[in-house]
């Protein structure tokens, strides 16, 4: 009888003394994966409840971007609407969108205005259809988040649109001809943020 107290004793602090490190350690040893953040910004893990460690997986991920995209990827995840990482890239996916389309009109009007049959006219026209393909390329990768695809075919579709952002610069290279500064500007601003959106894809805890 006295042996069969002391053998409990001793399983009961065991468990105890196993409840007392898992305690302590859990909170701290969860990756962001498998966690799931409720409105309320509690976040769960198979269930369990976890206080003092809220992983926000948006900052994670604008925290492992590379420098160059940082800023838009801070400006991005701070947006209304913006709580999780499928959000961070949709919001990056509509701002390239908007950027490429722009740029597309700009290249277009660009191009009717140039002299014709001008390698100028060509270079505009090349920037034009790029800019094109990219919107389409970006569409895809739209559709792609919505229909919960998987990260690699989500990255090589969004690879795709960065390979069709450079394809202005590349005309313009190939023929040693330089952009206006406006044009300059406008095809700089759409490789930033289109290889910001690769960024944060390729780095999205999806
Ligand atoms: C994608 O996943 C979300 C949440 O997990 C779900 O609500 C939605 O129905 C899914 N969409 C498709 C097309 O499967």
């Amino acid at each position: 009888m006295a042996r069969f107290v002391i053998i409990s004793v001793v399983v009961v602090a065991a468990f105890a003394a196993a409840a007392v490190v898992e305690a302590r350690v859990g909170p701290i040893d969860v990756a962001p994966t498998n966690l799931i953040t409720n409105p309320l910004g509690v976040i769960i893990d198979n269930g369990r409840k976890i206080t003092g460690a809220v992983v926000d997986e948006c900052a994670w991920t604008c925290d492992h971007v590379a420098a160059d995209n940082m800023k838009m990827c801070n400006t991005l995840r701070k947006l209304p609407g913006v709580s999780s990482p499928k959000e961070l890239l949709t919001a990056a996916v509509k701002l390239s969108m908007r950027k490429a389309k722009a740029a597309r009109a700009r290249f277009e009007a660009a191009a009717r205005a140039a002299e014709k049959g001008t390698p100028m006219e060509s270079i505009l026209d090349t920037c034009k259809e790029g800019y094109d393909n990219t919107v389409s390329a970006l569409q895809e990768v739209q559709r792609c988040i919505d229909a919960n695809d998987s990260k690699a075919s989500l990255i090589t579709k969004m690879s795709a649109a960065t390979t069709f952002t450079g394809d202005c610069g590349n005309a313009y290279e190939e023929r040693e001809l330089e952009p206006s500064l406006a044009l300059k500007a406008t095809k700089n601003n759409v490789n930033r943020v289109v290889t910001g959106a690769l960024a944060i894809a390729a780095k999205l805890k999806l």
